[in-house]
């Protein structure tokens, strides 16, 4: 960030009057020929009719060199640049330093809404409910670390058709000692059950759930109760998930919040003259975006997702007035998102409104589907996971050790693993869960950064620097791999900043890992406590930074980082 503001003053000394907000200064492709580079002047170059080498000259001939030990032009007119070592060592030292680990507090004073994990009521939490839950969180991670004040809010799917189908059900079709200890397991089965009456041909069933929902709209007391009983159920066993995974909301406003204000989003669509009238329902028409029509008004008079996606945001405006809204679901409500934020606009609605969409989950290398049988609970994903790493971690210990820690462990690595299988991708691609790689304690998992964690401390505690990663003394600069993991680390608040604007936490995934192998290479090529002071402490000093990022990185992105492993 740093160097992209030195280069892109050069730019603007070079060329005055001209736009180089997209100047940017990005890590040297090959690091023979520098540290980092920057390519614009091309772009530039065509842009004032110049050769691109001349384009080059004229910006280097305008380059603040303070921090710049070398300054070379390449092929067509790139830039390379080699800082000076007293450079490094004074930014890695201003970084330990820094609070936060140097993560810019850019969103102090703005308040941010993220709307994620968001699952049905009366089910259980299945495989497929992770990517939202795991990649919302953390988003929301990094952002609050950015300093933003955000609300998490788990959008429940709490209201609808399925409510009159399960009434139905639990009065009917459960047993009386059923009804007493109910269960989300016994509220999703009673649901398959009384939906499959629904189906049968002389539609008996069918009208009698009907008029349960009905009821239940219309403020029927029982039923009301029953709804109750059903959506308290439900958050009990959504919370014990997120206990596990470490997920907290600060709201848990499902869909019926809105029930009493879809009307009034109606009449306003209405007198702006944003919809109309087709066969018996209310649309908007989006066919100048080429968004196809979205209904807000169904035939029978009831109101569907579009309806309650406008009435809740203008809820949370009114409520919050946050600078954006980002909502977290899988990539299949894409044109839902585009059509209703597309009204949400036509209505005046001036706050960003951002979907980060993602791709489906496979197990295994099967879709996931109640036919393929592997609609895997969340539950029971959760208990192998721990089962595996407990495991995993019997096998690397001293038969006589200590065992007692050894539960909290497995968990922390079986939950970090399966968080990261997730976030190490861009949350658009469809990706693949599987065991091996999940737990590799090699290569990109999460188990191998969270060993990489505890190697680190405890090369901490054999040097005698028990209290954490304290930092004592200066750095020194001496190998290229030590050269490479410290431009690495300075990169990290420039990481967490990236990973933000793009709303993809695999940004950040991948870095620490990148960060994590410059590190192995660091640390097996060069000889840290056989080392003679000062740079043995001053190899100390990286290694403490290493373990200070990689924390802070993890903890980013929900995972723990277990001091012993
Ligand atoms: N309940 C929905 C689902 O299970 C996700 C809701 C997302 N949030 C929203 N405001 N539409 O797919």
């Amino acid at each position: 960030m740093e160097l992209t503001a030195i280069v892109r003053a050069a730019f603007e000394a070079a060329f005055p009057g001209g736009d180089f907000s997209a100047v940017r200064v990005v890590g040297a492709t090959d690091s023979k020929f520098g540290d980092f580079q920057c390519n614009d002047a091309l772009k530039c170059a065509k842009l004032y009719h110049l050769n691109p080498r001349q384009a080059a000259e004229k910006v280097a001939a305008k380059l603040d060199r303070t921090c710049f030990e070398k300054v070379d032009i390449a092929g067509p007119g790139f830039l390379n640049l080699t800082v000076s070592a007293s450079w490094i060592t004074e930014r890695l030292l201003r970084l330990s330093a820094a609070d936060h680990v140097g993560i810019p507090q850019k969103g102090r004073g703005k308040k941010i809404v993220i709307d994620y994990s968001s699952p049905n009521a009366a089910k259980q939490m299945h495989i497929g409910h992770i990517r939202s839950t795991v990649i919302g969180n953390a988003i929301d991670r990094i952002f609050r670390a950015l300093g933003y004040e955000v609300v998490a809010d788990n959008h429940l799917g709490d209201w609808g058709t399925q409510f009159g189908i399960l009434i139905k059900g639990y009065r009917e079709l459960l047993t009386e000692a059923e009804r007493a200890h109910l269960t989300v397991a016994l509220l999703e089965k009673c649901y398959v059950l009384s939906a499959a009456k629904a189906k049968e041909e002389d539609g008996v069933w069918k009208e009698a759930c009907r008029a349960e929902l009905v009821k239940l709209q219309q403020g029927d007391e029982g039923n009301l109760a029953l709804w109750r009983k059903f959506i308290e159920i439900s958050i009990a066993e959504f919370d014990r998930m997120y206990a596990k995974l470490g997920v907290k909301f600060d709201t848990y406003r499902g869909e019926s919040y809105y029930n009493g204000t879809m009307g009034e989003v109606v009449a306003e669509l209405q007198q702006a003259g944003l919809a109309e009238e087709s066969e018996g329902a209310l649309v908007v028409n989006l066919e100048q975006e080429k968004l196809g029509v979205a209904i807000v008004r169904k035939s029978d008079g009831g109101y569907n997702y579009t309806t309650s996606d406008l009435a809740c945001v203008k809820n949370r405006i009114e409520e919050y007035d946050p600078e954006r809204i980002i909502y977290v679901t899988d990539a299949r409500q894409q044109l839902h998102f585009r059509q209703w934020f597309s009204i949400a606009r036509k209505m005046g609605c001036k706050t960003q409104l951002i979907h980060v969409p993602f791709g489906l989950m496979s197990y295994q290398g099967k879709a996931i589907s109640t036919r393929e049988g592997n609609l895997i609970k969340l539950d029971e994903l959760l208990a192998e996971a721990v089962k595996r790493s407990l495991a995993i971690v019997e096998s690397r210990q001293d038969p006589a050790a200590d065992k007692s820690g050894n539960l909290r462990l497995a968990e922390q690595i079986g939950y970090g693993a399966v968080k990261y299988s997730d976030l190490s991708h861009d949350p658009a691609t469809d990706i693949d869960f599987s065991w091996d790689k999940a737990l590799a304690l090699e290569g990109n998992s999460g188990p191998y950064l969270q060993y990489a964690y505890a190697r680190v401390c405890s090369l901490m505690e054999k040097a005698g620097r028990v209290d954490g990663m304290g930092l004592t003394g200066t750095f020194e600069i001496v190998t290229a791999q030590e050269r490479r993991l410290a431009l690495q680390l300075l990169e990290f608040p420039g990481a967490v900043v990236r990973a933000a604007e793009a709303y993809k936490p695999s940004v950040l995934a991948e870095y620490l890992f990148q960060t994590a192998q410059l590190y192995s290479s660091f640390y097996q090529n060069s000889p840290i406590l056989k080392s003679d002071e000062p740079l043995r402490n001053a190899r100390l000093n990286l290694c403490a930074l290493f373990g200070e990022v990689l924390r802070t990185g993890l903890e980013l992105l929900g995972i723990e980082t277990p001091r012993h492993i």
